[in-house]
């Protein structure tokens, strides 16, 4: 094979595909959408997420498009531009911060590019949830926890808390 052969790649390095199947793990055993490396203790620029149909902007969209489903996706190296100015405010969660929640702004539409496990270059568009994800995720990787953001700390704090004032 050529050295250009991508399974000469780094990435696809035993020890990161095993970090990557230990952070799938964590995740699916906390029920979570998305994980990074420092969260398993592993200071390298992985996230993997997905977006299940019901959390899509549009859950009849094609699979991987902007608003549509997202099947479980590792980035390596991740890259991030806001499309357009435009924030939206939503609810927020982290495995980091058990039984916390918190409204956060973020951009409502972006494109990321990365590499997959595999070594190959992913370079997407993506908005509502979608955008929402990769953003807290990347987040991590700078050692930012999602409640620096939020702009009125009154939609900060546990769940049952919060739901309880809310409800008022
Ligand atoms: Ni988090």
């Amino acid at each position: 094979s050529s050295t250009h052969d991508k399974n000469d790649s780094y990435y696809t390095d035993p020890a990161i595909a095993q970090l990557v199947a230990d952070m799938v793990e964590t995740m699916a055993d906390a029920g979570g959408v998305g994980l990074a490396a420092p969260q398993v203790h592993a200071s390298l620029r992985v996230i993997v997420f997905f977006v299940p149909p019901q959390r899509a902007a549009d859950p009849e969209a094609a699979e991987g498009t902007s608003g549509g489903p997202v099947k479980l996706t590792c980035l390596i190296n991740p890259q991030i531009d806001p499309l357009d100015p435009a924030i939206d405010e939503d609810w927020e969660a982290c495995l980091s911060l058990p039984g916390l929640t918190g409204k956060v702004p973020r951009w409502r539409r972006i494109r990321y590019r990365a590499l997959s496990l595999a070594g190959d270059e992913i370079d997407r568009e993506a908005e509502g949830f979608h955008a929402r994800v990769v953003q807290h995720e990347i987040d991590h990787l700078d050692g930012m926890l999602y409640f620096r953001r939020i702009r009125d700390l009154a939609t900060f704090g546990f769940v049952e808390e919060v739901q309880r004032a809310k409800s008022h």
